[in-house]
């Protein structure tokens, strides 16, 4: 499975696929590979249906990711640039769109883009020494990846414009304070425990409605669409699924449910 350059892809016994961004000695910086590569493996998650959840990670101790690769970035002119941006907008869609849990393990620096990777995960997972920030302005540019919208759901707009406008940091702790991670815990074999029991969770449960949650909680945030239709049309579809029956019956007869995903 791993014909990625700067990805490495591992899928264990229970069909949880671990991704991990693998260019350590960049600290994990995403280049337009990486991007691409990104692309292609999240793809291949909505295809495959062996694969039921996703854990996103950095290789090595320092970093998640630590933002778009600065050396290419500083070539980009006003037409490269919107599309450097779109293309980044469009894989981390991917991501949050997912009708599988995707989960990010921040097992260090979550900077610029690779903080904006994390906020299209569904969820967030730090370690202790993770560190989030969108330092962009630093370098007289601002987030690309969705970073402005994203940050904006997550914190809200003052937090959101104080963080984006400095670029400061935040630990672990804050970021958890401020709804930015879900949990944080102290080492990263912690990391990938919480991730692997939050994960286990939640394939569990039927597949094709949690897959509607995404839909659903994603339509809250988007001005295109009435989020309490999107909610009744998705409620109405699990109806008629026999992961809606089961789960039901399953209940009745006072037994665990066995979902099919159909
Ligand atoms: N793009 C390209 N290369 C990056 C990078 C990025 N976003 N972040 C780190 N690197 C590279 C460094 O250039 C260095 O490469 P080198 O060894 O070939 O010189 C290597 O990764 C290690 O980084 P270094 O800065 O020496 O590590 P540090 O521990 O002193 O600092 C950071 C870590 C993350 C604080 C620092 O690297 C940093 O600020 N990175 C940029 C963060 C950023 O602005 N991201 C937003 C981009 S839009």
């Amino acid at each position: 499975m791993n014909e990625f350059e700067n990805l490495l892809l591992d899928i264990n016994s229970t069909g949880i696929l671990f991704l991990t961004i693998n260019r350590p000695d960049k600290m994990n910086a995403l280049n337009s590979t990486t991007i691409e590569e990104i692309r292609t493996a999240i793809q291949r998650v909505y295809d495959d249906s062996t694969i039921r959840g996703v854990v996103i990670t950095g290789a090595g101790d320092k970093a998640f990711i630590a933002g778009a690769d600065i050396a290419e970035l500083a070539e980009l002119n006003e037409v490269n640039g919107r599309k450097f941006s779109e293309q980044g907008q469009e894989v981390f869609a991917l991501i949050e769109n997912c009708h599988k849990p995707v989960i990010a393990a921040v097992n260090g620096f979550a900077l610029g883009g690779g903080c904006e990777l994390a906020m299209a995960c569904h969820m967030r997972i730090a370690s202790q020494n993770a560190r989030f920030g969108q330092p962009e302005v630093n370098l007289g540019i601002i987030p690309g990846y969705g970073g402005t919208q994203r940050l904006t759901q997550l914190v809200g707009k003052g937090k959101a414009l104080e963080l984006i406008m400095t670029g400061d940091m935040l630990g672990a702790e804050e970021a958890k304070t401020l709804g930015l991670v879900n949990h944080v815990v102290p080492s990263r074999e912690a990391l990938m425990e919480k991730c692997l029991e939050l994960m286990n969770k939640i394939i569990a449960k039927g597949p094709l409605a949690i897959g509607m949650v995404v839909d659903c909680v994603n339509a809250a945030y988007d001005p295109k669409q009435d989020g309490y239709q999107v909610e009744a049309n998705s409620f109405g579809s699990c109806c008629r699924t026999g992961d809606f029956k089961e789960g039901t019956r399953a209940f009745l007869e006072k037994r665990k449910a066995k979902f099919s995903g159909n």
